[in-house]
């Protein structure tokens, strides 16, 4: 039941990192996720070990080279192959979870992972067929290849939740001015951005997209409902959250929440959660209302089987 992150990155060592504490450092411990790094520049071809170049036309800064980048990415996708592989084969022996390794399986289904290009009918692990109502049908056969740049499209939680959903992911850390551009045009890669601003490398969107990914691993977050009311699974933001004490500087906990009448304390929180996300978040309030039903990470479809 490992999800494996393999990284491209020039710096291994920015790895585990803070995701070898909390919440995904004892997941890691426990073997729910493996942490695999590859430097590029074991890919390098001359003795200065380069991974870059200057500009094409000229300009400031240096570009990754698309074949020392595509050779190290290939690679991963071997080694990404290989672990589905043995993973399989040890499910079949029902030595599955074992070793961290090796072991490659998705989320207590038996592996729907599948090596490049051989395509896995999904089985759960007691041979049934995904349902159709559960959207399992719909999980990643594949651990996707991401490279993080600020050209890429912006992660969601959607994405995060299909990408948890599946044996693991490769994440390529982009450094200097960005990629060759034919990497991807040459390979199968998809670019994500964290957010409308610059920031020096990769290796952060990386930790944070692994870090919204490891929270939804099964077995990861304590109560298992805890993901279930949190911004953008239900579209709104989240309503406002207080604890003891109760009075704190003479600010005084609202008193609906001090009540004990759960209808009111509803009430009042889809009422906050609502204003917050109109005043904060125009572009979701929007999304929210022309489709209310539709929640972009899929949680009210669950919710919805839940019933
Ligand atoms: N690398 C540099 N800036 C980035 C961003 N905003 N998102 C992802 N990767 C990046």
């Amino acid at each position: 039941m490992t999800f494996t992150a393999q990284i491209l990155t020039l710096y291994p060592e920015m790895f585990p990192g803070p995701l070898g504490t909390s919440l995904a450092g004892r997941a890691l411990a426990e073997r729910k996720w493996a942490c695999d790094t590859i430097n590029p520049r074991e890919f390098a071809t001359d003795k200065h070990r380069s991974v870059d170049d200057t500009p094409a036309g000229g300009g400031a800064g240096m570009v990754l080279r698309a074949d020392i980048m595509a050779a190290a990415v290939d690679h991963a996708v071997e080694r990404m192959a290989e672990q589905v592989r043995s993973s399989r084969a040890q499910s079949r022996d029902g030595l599955a979870g074992n070793d961290v390794s090796t072991s490659l399986d998705t989320n207590g289904e038996e592996p729907l992972a599948a090596v490049s290009g051989e395509p896995v009918e999904p089985r759960l692990s007691d041979g049934r067929r995904p349902s159709t109502s559960s959207g399992l049908t719909d999980l990643p056969l594949t651990a996707p290849i991401l490279a993080m740049t600020p050209r890429g499209k912006p992660l969601t939680q959607a994405r995060v939740r299909e990408i948890a959903a599946g044996p693991g992911v490769t994440i390529i850390c982009g450094r200097f001015e960005g990629f060759d551009e034919r990497l991807f045009d040459a390979r199968d890669i998809e670019q994500v951005s964290i957010g409308d601003y610059i920031l020096s490398g990769g290796e952060m969107g990386a930790l944070v997209l692994l870090d919204a990914c490891i929270r939804l691993l099964p077995g990861v977050m304590g109560a298992s409902s805890s993901g279930d009311d949190e911004s953008f699974e239900n579209v709104i933001l989240e309503y406002p959250q207080y604890t003891r004490p109760q009075i704190w500087e003479g600010r005084i906990i609202p008193e609906v929440l001090r009540s004990g009448d759960h209808a009111k304390i509803a009430a009042w929180r889809k009422q906050r959660a609502e204003e917050d996300t109109r005043l904060r978040r125009p572009d979701l309030w929007e999304r929210h209302r022309d489709a209310p039903d539709q929640s972009p990470s899929g949680a009210q479809e669950k919710d919805k089987d839940k019933e």
